[in-house]
């Protein structure tokens, strides 16, 4: 397989400023460590779920490659070649047709005065892609089209559509710029449940289609196990575990994954005896401004012992291409999580079934 994007020791600190005085002194009164020493990379062609909770650095990390945040240190290669250092419209050109966003609210992406057709053509306008309007007409066209909406759509304004045909029409514009790379950020967390799945197959059916990589970015861990191939979780800013999505599920190895995975919804309402056997998170919940010292998750930690106070633990590799950052992988003595209060996640709707999940 080939490697589309890499991330290596990503950091993205901000200042935070909180008086006029301290703003107008440019003296920050700390450092919120939003993203504190990632490393990831994502295959041509694969769904990688970026998981965690709120706060955790996910946006941050969709924003950093799409080039709307710089990074604090860190290298980002794309396609071979050093993007780190790419900086304004000229030199962003190129790369900002092959990486689209897709944010989590259509309504707030839309601008309701604007017709559908101007919405999609205007990325093709701005980067001056189809000079002749018949040109535009014709691929914001096909762009809808393949967002599964009629091309009479192109001339209807948001405010005439439902809120899973405007996320559509949000596809459609990442689309027209034909990207390699979509970072979907939460893109159906707005969405009825109903739609969710449809939405989603339309996402897998377009990687299908047009080689598409994902970066799948959502604060739920079963839905990135519908959707993904692999996870990364991620806690205060750095991930505490990644691999095939199917084994961080089933055999997750870092006591954070194991939490969240007892929690993860279950279709049904689970007695009282497997209730108590799930995972309860004590402690405050985390903050970036103040990260614990040593394993940041230790304060939390159900199996923490004095080294994790002190000492933070690498990526400790598995094998089978699953890493977890916990001492305890390292000396084999994780206690392994009780099936019997693995979550019975949703099953994948037929072709929204990720091949590591077969
Ligand atoms: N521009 C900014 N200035 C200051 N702090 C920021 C900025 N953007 C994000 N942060 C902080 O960085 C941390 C990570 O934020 P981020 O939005 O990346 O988290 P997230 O995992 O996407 O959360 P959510 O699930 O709520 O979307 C948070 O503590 C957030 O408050
Ligand atoms: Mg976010």
């Amino acid at each position: 397989m080939t490697e589309l994007i890499r991330v290596s020791g990503l950091q993205v600190h901000f200042p935070i400023r909180s008086g006029l005085i301290d703003a107008l002194a440019r003296r920050p009164r700390g450092v919120i460590r939003a993203v504190d020493g990632v490393d990831l990379a994502i295959d041509e062609g694969q769904v990688l779920g970026l998981v965690g909770e709120s706060g955790s650095g996910k946006t941050t990390i969709g924003r950093v490659i799409v080039k709307l945040t710089k990074q604090t240190a860190g290298r980002i290669t794309f396609a071979g070649e050093d993007v780190s250092a790419l900086w304004g419209p000229k030199q962003l050109r190129d790369y900002r047709r092959r990486v689209q966003l897709i944010f989590q609210d259509p309504y707030e992406t839309l601008n309701p005065r604007q017709t559908i057709h101007d919405f999609v053509a205007e990325p093709l306008e701005v980067n001056g892609l189809a000079p002749r309007l018949a040109d535009r007409e014709a691929q914001v066209i096909s762009a809808l089209e393949s967002a599964g909406l009629p091309a009479d759509f192109a001339f209807r304004y948001p405010h005439e559509l439902s809120g899973g045909q405007r996320q559509r029409v949000v596809i459609a514009g990442a689309l027209v710029m034909g990207p390699q790379l979509v970072v979907a950020d939460e893109p159906v967390s707005m969405l009825d449940v109903s739609i969710r799945t449809e939405l989603l197959r339309l996402m897998l059916d377009l990687r299908e289609e047009r080689g598409l990589t994902y970066l799948f970015i959502t604060h739920d861990l079963a839905l990135a196990w519908v959707i993904a191939d692999r996870i990364a979780v991620m806690y205060l800013g750095k991930i505490m575990e990644i691999g095939p999505a199917q084994t961080v599920i089933s055999s997750p190895r870092n006591p954070y994954t194991q939490a969240l995975v007892s929690v993860s919804p279950s279709p049904d309402p689970p007695d009282a005896g497997m209730r108590a056997k799930r995972t309860i998170l004590k402690g405050e919940t985390p903050d970036a401004a103040h990260i614990p010292t040593g394993c940041r998750f230790h304060p939390r930690c159900p199996v923490a012992f004095d080294r994790c106070q002190v000492e933070e633990p690498p990526l400790f590799d598995l094998g089978g291409g699953q890493s977890a950052a916990c001492w305890l992988v390292e000396k084999d003595q994780l206690p392994v999580l009780d099936p019997a209060i693995l979550p019975g996640l949703p099953a994948p709707s037929p072709g929204v079934t990720p091949e590591a999940a077969t």
